[in-house]
């Protein structure tokens, strides 16, 4: 009997986590269930990245690894899927001929057919589609955290910062309908999820395009709101029963609007967390990035945040060595990373994406200046959320168990409204999908570790 049984792997960011989840729910209709490993699974599935170079390499070292379980076993099924496969088509099928079917960003809806098509053929069924038929939403999904859901509330993205390879992959921002997103979390949180992520390349665009189109409920048709659609959404989905916690990302500070933070004070299950890419410091710098905000809007945007948001946790990306960065550019993204006092931050070097606007610039800076600049970009954000985790002892934060720490059997793993890992020891009625008021005791660079007074005492 065949094989039945499929392992993914996920590269990248949270949109390829949700397509993954909804990969893993087609295959589960069609009678797959999960294996281990790769070495014992019928099906092998990589969901790409391309967002930077070192996806690339670190994507094809990895499949390459699967050759030899291909040869060893021929029926086993190898699909790649997502941004580097909708980039590298043909390419990534004449690296790895062994692979059966590669599919893109936009039609993992086609799996059923596309593996039955491989059936029939021993060279590597390629699909891949220029748009999107259907939100990806709209498929089944095998969710990794049973209460946790990734729901996508628009795909895309309409901006053309110069770094940047995602709109090329993803295609133009489409959002999809209030109507159609509120009804997913209701039939989410009738299946047990209490914590929701609402995912979009540009959170605070949505809606534009419904808008342009007119699809928009009555009231703002009628101009009766003075809500952005985003916000609107916000106050939608904080109404719907069960759901406790709502997330989103990636706010744009181009775009962001005051209602959004007002929003977040004012609905009780929005986390008090925000995920807001800086990317430079330099004025200079972002004018390049097409990045139209400016380094000022942004430090008043994270001083609005923390004054309408109470306790409000800060996170931001940012980028070391764009072209034509000089030394002193560099250094105001120093200074206003200090100024933003950053909770967490997530730092890159630059990485040339061909195609891209920045790829073509001629100032492209020496990979040893930007060897120079990363760890003191890096040293200053680990300092950050440092002290950013030190004001986080003593205090009491809620945490949502998600199961048993990964490395001590003995421990229990969950989240704050933060969004911060906290371990804390397993215990009576310390189970999954439950609430906890946990007294922060100790932290480290990536995790808090605290008790349940309750228990202790
Ligand atoms: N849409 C999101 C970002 C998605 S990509 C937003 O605009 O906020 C995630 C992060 O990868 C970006 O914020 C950026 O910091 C980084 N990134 C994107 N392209 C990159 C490149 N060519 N080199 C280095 N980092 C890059
Ligand atoms: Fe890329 Fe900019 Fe769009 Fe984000 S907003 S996906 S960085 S083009
Ligand atoms: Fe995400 Fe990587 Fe694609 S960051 S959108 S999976 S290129």
């Amino acid at each position: 009997m065949a094989n039945r049984t499929y392992f993914i792997k996920t590269f990248g960011c949270q949109m390829n986590e949700h397509d993954s989840e909804r990969a893993a729910g087609v295959l589960r209709t069609m009678g797959y269930t999960p294996a281990p490993d790769p070495e014992s699974a019928g099906l092998v599935l990589f969901n790409t990245c391309a967002i930077r170079e070192n996806a690339d390499n670190k994507l094809y070292g990895q499949l390459s690894g699967l050759k030899p379980l291909k040869l060893a076993d021929p029926s086993k099924k190898i699909v790649v899927g997502g941004c580097l496969a909708q980039k590298d088509q043909q390419l990534m099928a004449k690296k790895a001929p062994y692979i059966d079917v590669v599919y893109g960003t936009h039609n993992m809806g086609r799996l059923p057919d596309l593996l039955a098509k491989a059936d029939s053929q021993s060279f590597p069924v390629i699909e891949i589609l220029e748009h999107t038929e259907m939100f990806p939403s709209a498929l089944p999904a095998a969710r990794d955290v049973a209460h946790h859901a990734w729901v996508s509330i628009s795909i895309g993205c309409d901006n053309k910062c110069t770094f940047c390879i995602v709109p090329s992959l993803r295609g133009p921002e489409k959002s999809r309908r209030i109507g159609d997103i509120a009804e997913e979390v209701r039939m989410l949180a009738a299946d047990g999820v209490m914590e929701i992520t609402l995912l979009g390349q540009n959170v605070n665009s949505y809606g534009r395009d419904l808008v342009r189109a007119g699809d928009v409920p009555d009231a703002f048709a009628e101009g009766k709101r003075n809500r952005t659609l985003f916000a609107e959404l916000l106050h939608v989905v904080g109404e719907i029963d069960g759901i406790k916690r709502i997330r989103f990302t990636s706010p744009h500070p181009k775009d962001f609007t005051i209602d959004v933070l007002e929003a977040m004070r004012d609905i009780p299950a929005v986390c008090e967390q925000l995920h807001m890419p800086l990317q430079s410091g330099s004025d200079r710098i972002l004018r390049a990035m097409r990045r139209s905000y400016r380094s000022a809007r942004f430090l008043n945007l994270v001083a609005q945040a923390r004054e309408i948001v109470p306790d409000v946790a800060i996170s931001t990306d940012i980028i070391v060595g764009f072209p034509g960065e000089t030394e002193e550019d560099f250094e105001d993204t120093m200074r206003v990373t200090e100024q933003a006092a950053f909770d967490s931050a997530f730092t890159f070097k630059y990485s040339k994406r061909p195609g891209t606007v920045a790829a073509d610039l001629e100032e492209q800076v020496d990979q040893a200046v930007m060897d120079e600049r990363f760890p003191r970009l890096s040293a200053l954000t680990k300092r950050l959320s440092e002290e950013s985790h030190a004001r986080q002892l003593g205090k009491i934060q809620e945490v949502l168990i998600e199961g048993p720490s990964k490395t001590d059997a003995t421990m229990m793993s969950g989240r704050t409204r933060h969004n911060r890992l906290v371990h804390l020891p397993a215990g009576p009625g310390i189970v999954p999908g439950t609430f906890h008021d946990v007294r922060i005791t100790r932290t480290a660079d990536h995790y808090l570790i605290g008790d349940v007074p309750a228990l202790v005492s």
